[in-house]
């Protein structure tokens, strides 16, 4: 009995995982196990013998019991330090730095152009991307046969074979919201409505797609006066220095009388200073909207007038902020847009500063 304790309590001390344990608990005190077998021959004892063997075996057992139970919570426990010890974490540690994303500049200079706006009483209308034709040109004055059709560069959507329908296009211009909010608000209407226009063109002035924001004004006392005195104050607000502006005779379908607004810059060694010099860059196009337009739009034009521009804002982006391809604008390049962008919580106000 003593080899037989020596020989197990040893090899539990040694065993060094629980399959081992129950390899041992099997070997002593299983069904078959050497103590077990030891407890079967007490009945062939004497009983004198057998008052002397049978505790001191149920003695062996309960110590080889215990020393298993012992051992195996020894191993759990060795096995918890060991993780915890692989898995452990200093949460006292600085955290990692992680890179903040950044507001692109067409976002950013959407969101100034809407705050001077606002502040002048526009409020912002929008229109879907891809329009009708009637709305992208029809309902502006732009008839089927009409130069302007072919000159935008049109992008239109896919028919079915044997659909003879005018296909939608991808609008040309902001300006198809001016008749959509003509329709739902009536006269009078003070709203700008920035967004994306789609032309097929692509060199280093233009790409596909672009963005403009709509200006568009009607009353019953509207003049071409008030439409110099607001883009004046927008463009001297925007670039947060006196702008001076020249406006061009030109033609629209739309408007009438058009013009196109230069604004005062200078250039030097290839870079453009807004707002000094002689030179002179074309901003926007711009006019009093047209008798059939206001039309189109359900709104009398012996009532009503107004005046209506369309700013490229794109064009605008890269004079305030020095960006001198346009391409880079949609190249996605992430350094890009951290040298370019801007922090995502400066939302740019009139009292809390445009830029910062
Ligand atoms: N829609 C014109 C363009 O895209 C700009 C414009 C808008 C001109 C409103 C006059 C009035 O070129």
């Amino acid at each position: 009995m003593d080899d037989l304790r020596t020989k197990y309590i040893e090899a539990i001390a040694a065993a060094t995982d629980e399959a081992a344990l129950e390899e041992l608990r099997l070997q002593a005190v299983g069904k078959k196990g050497e103590v077990s077998l030891k407890m079967r021959e007490l009945g062939k004892m004497t009983p004198e013998e057998r008052q002397v063997a049978g505790p001191a075996l149920n003695a062996l057992k309960n110590e080889i019991n215990s020393a298993l139970a012992a051992k195996k919570a020894a191993l759990a426990d060795a096995a918890l330090d060991a993780r915890l010890a692989t898995e452990w974490l200093d949460v006292t540690l600085p955290a990692r730095n992680r890179r903040v994303g950044s507001i692109h500049p067409i976002s950013q200079v959407t969101e100034e152009v809407t705050a001077i706006f606002a502040d002048m009483g526009f409020a912002v209308a929008e229109g879907p991307q891809i329009e009708t034709d009637w709305y992208n040109f029809d309902a502006l004055n732009i008839p089927g046969h009409h130069p302007a059709r072919a000159e935008m560069d049109t992008f239109y959507t896919h028919r079915a074979e044997g659909d003879e329908r005018p296909p939608h296009v991808l609008r040309t211009h902001t300006s198809p919201v001016q008749i959509r909010t003509m329709e739902k608000t009536g006269a009078p209407i003070r709203i700008i409505c920035p967004g994306r226009v789609y032309r097929a063109d692509y060199d280093q002035t233009h790409t596909p797609m672009f963005h403009q924001v709509e200006g568009l004004a009607l009353g019953k006392d509207i003049s071409m006066a008030n439409l110099k005195w607001v883009l004046e104050e927008f463009f001297t607000a925007f670039f947060g220095t006196e702008v001076k502006t020249r406006f061009r005779a030109s033609h629209f379908p739309f408007t009438e009388p058009s013009a196109e607004v230069d604004i005062q810059c200078s250039w030097e060694n290839g870079t453009v200073k807004v707002g000094e010099g002689d030179d002179w860059l074309e901003v926007l196009g711009s006019g009093m909207v047209h008798p059939k337009v206001l039309e189109a739009g359900g709104i009398d034009p012996q009532k009503y007038q107004g005046f209506a521009f369309g700013i490229g804002i794109d064009r605008l982006a890269m004079l305030k902020y020095g960006i001198p391809d346009l391409r880079a604008f949609f190249d996605s390049d992430l350094r890009w847009l951290r040298h370019y962008g801007f922090a995502s919580l400066d939302q740019p106000t009139l009292h809390g500063g445009l830029n910062r």
